[in-house]
């Protein structure tokens, strides 16, 4: 019999993960909704994905702690037995924006746990796991997806700290693609432009400017089911010839332009 496949969706209880957490659902995946410190917010998405007949858990857990991640992946294991993707979405932005030259070692440290050494060594943990289960055929072939972002690329001279984070993602997703195609797991990085969420509401003013004037081609705010939509594309296996790519979802704004 066909079994449910299971998904681990990092931050999977607001804003972009949220959103992907409940697509996945609708495409059948049973979801742990995993995140850091709202447990309502988590308990709502599960609900959600529950009232419409799909499987669903709330883990929570500090994606930047090994002891929380190995909670996250061994209660995974518990509720479904198999892990068929994992999305690292969890990331937070650099505390109090400050100028490079004013930039702390706090904010740096945080920043840098939470939205790289995170996700790697959760990837690392799920990769080992996907390949147990790819050996005991429970599991055909394994996804894993970052979360980057424009500010990977684009200088923020007030986010110093998460602009070198979302540019790491790129080459962290490159390694993992080229050490695990063998495997049978492809990794893909998709690359988000602004997005209305509760991390970008505090700068919408700024954005609502900007997107008037045409920062980027599609004149419109990034909406979190547009990055769902991009998941949603690579577990459908849309992308079977490709591993280690980059899929913008930033309404063109990565084309450059004179
Ligand atoms: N919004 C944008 O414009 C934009 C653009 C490009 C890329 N991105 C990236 O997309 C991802 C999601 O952003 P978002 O805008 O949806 O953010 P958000 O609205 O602030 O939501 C963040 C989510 O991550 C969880 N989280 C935060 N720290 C965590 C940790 N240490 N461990 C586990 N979960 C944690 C939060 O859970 P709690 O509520 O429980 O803390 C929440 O579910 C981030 O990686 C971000 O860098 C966002």
């Amino acid at each position: 019999m066909m079994q449910t496949r299971a998904a681990i969706v990092t931050g999977g209880s607001r804003g972009i993960g949220r959103a992907i957490a409940l697509e996945l659902a609708r495409l059948g995946y049973a979801v742990v909704v995993n995140y850091a410190t709202r447990p309502d917010a988590a308990d709502e998405v599960v609900s959600e994905i529950k009232a419409a007949g799909g499987e669903a858990v709330a883990v929570q857990g500090n994606v930047a702690s090994a002891i929380d991640r190995d909670i996250l992946v061994d209660r995974t294991m518990a509720e479904f037995d198999r892990i068929d993707a994992l999305v690292n979405n969890a990331g937070i932005t650099s505390q109090g924006r400050k100028d490079i030259l004013e930039a702390t070692e706090e904010s740096w440290d945080l920043v840098f746990d939470t939205n790289l050494k995170g996700p790697f060594f959760l990837s690392q943990r799920v990769a080992k796991e996907m390949i147990r289960l790819l050996a005991r055929n429970r599991i055909t072939d394994g996804k894993i997806i970052n979360i980057s972002s424009v500010s990977g690329y684009a200088v923020s001279t007030n986010r110093a700290d998460y602009c070198m984070t979302k540019a790491a993602i790129g080459m962290m997703t490159k390694l993992f693609a080229q050490r695990l195609a063998d495997d049978g797991i492809t990794v893909f990085e998709i690359c988000p432009g602004v997005i209305e969420s509760d991390m970008t509401a505090p700068v919408k003013d700024k954005y609502d400017r900007l997107i008037a004037e045409g920062i980027w081609p599609i004149r419109r705010w990034g909406r979190p089911d547009d990055v769902a939509k991009a998941v949603a594309a690579v577990v459908s296996d849309c992308f079977p010839f490709s591993t280690g790519e980059r899929i913008n979802v930033d309404g063109g704004f990565h084309i450059r332009r004179l």
